[in-house]
């Protein structure tokens, strides 16, 4: 941000946009590398060689999103709507790119490579899953983006608020993430219970378990990320767990290549 390839005498945040841009562009090269593989080692529409192909397209728009989030100056104390928009663009495509990564590595694990399922019950279990998911995550976002421009001094003081009319739009909207994250998890926990319950198959199942012990655990921290207003680290866990636990939802779908028999019934 400050116009200089690499600055001297950097302070501490100078430091982390700089790793946070050369660890970009290795995870790019990274990326592109394996392209190159898999389009060297499998045929065209090999699942393997799809999913680098995705990774690929996601590494970039991923790269594209966050270079306009500083081009367009989406950042420091800018409080403006579209802020929130790049944040959950961002956010978004994360999450589809750790889902083609995830994909790569788990299909580059056999020989035929691994879809996810084709046959429509089961999809349309997993894509709402997947929406809830993406849904508590982008209203996170902007709860954070709130916490960001403007921290709260007590719980007190943050509750107030976020009830108070006069108050900032994501001050507003940031009570909503909890809630939303209450409605999304119960739904989370069926999901997992209905697939442990109708697959017999153990990686299914220990895949689905994973998935509801996650929620349960993001709950926690989610609600001691308010009790603390929000320090570093628990803002790093409660992301990590995010992350973990769409991975997770990415590996129940891929280890159900079959129908999910008795799965019709979406609330
Ligand atoms: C499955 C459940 C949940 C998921 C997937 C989830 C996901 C997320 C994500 C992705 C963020 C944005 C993190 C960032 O960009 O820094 C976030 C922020 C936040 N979440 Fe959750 N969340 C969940 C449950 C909860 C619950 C139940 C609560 C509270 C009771 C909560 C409280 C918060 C708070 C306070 C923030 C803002 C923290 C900050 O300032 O960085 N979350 N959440």
């Amino acid at each position: 941000r400050n116009g200089v390839a690499v600055p001297v005498e950097p302070s501490i945040k100078t430091i982390v946009e700089l790793t946070h841009r050369v660890t970009s562009g290795l995870c790019w090269l990274g990326t592109f590398v394996m392209w190159i593989l898999a389009v060297r080692g499998f045929d065209r529409g090999h699942p393997t060689r799809s999913a680098a192909g995705w990774s690929l397209f996601f590494m970039t728009t991923e790269a594209l999103v966050g270079a306009g989030l500083v081009l367009f100056r989406m950042v420091a104390d800018n409080p403006s709507t579209a802020r929130a928009a790049w944040m959950s663009a961002h956010l978004i495509n994360t999450f589809l790119l750790l889902a083609a990564l995830t994909w790569l590595a788990f299909s580059a694990r056999h020989r035929d490579g691994v879809r996810f399922p084709r046959d429509r019950q089961t999809r349309r279990l997993l894509a709402g899953a997947a929406t809830v998911v993406l849904l508590v995550g982008v209203s996170g976002a902007v709860a954070a983006l709130g916490d960001t421009l403007f921290p709260a001094s007590s719980l007190a003081e943050g509750l107030r608020e976020d009830l108070s009319p006069s108050s900032h739009l994501f001050l507003r909207l940031r009570l909503w993430h909890p809630v939303i994250a209450v409605f999304g998890s119960s739904y989370l926990l069926w999901f997992a219970v209905v697939v442990v319950r109708r697959r017999p198959d153990a990686g299914v199942a220990k895949a689905a378990w994973a998935l509801g012990g996650l929620v349960l655990i993001q709950i926690a921290v989610g609600l001691a990320n308010v009790a603390l207003l929000a320090p570093v680290w628990t803002q790093l866990v409660h992301l990590f767990l995010a992350d973990a636990t769409w991975i997770t939802l990415v590996f129940v779908a891929l280890s159900s290549p079959s129908p999910i028999p008795d799965a019709s019934v979406v609330p």
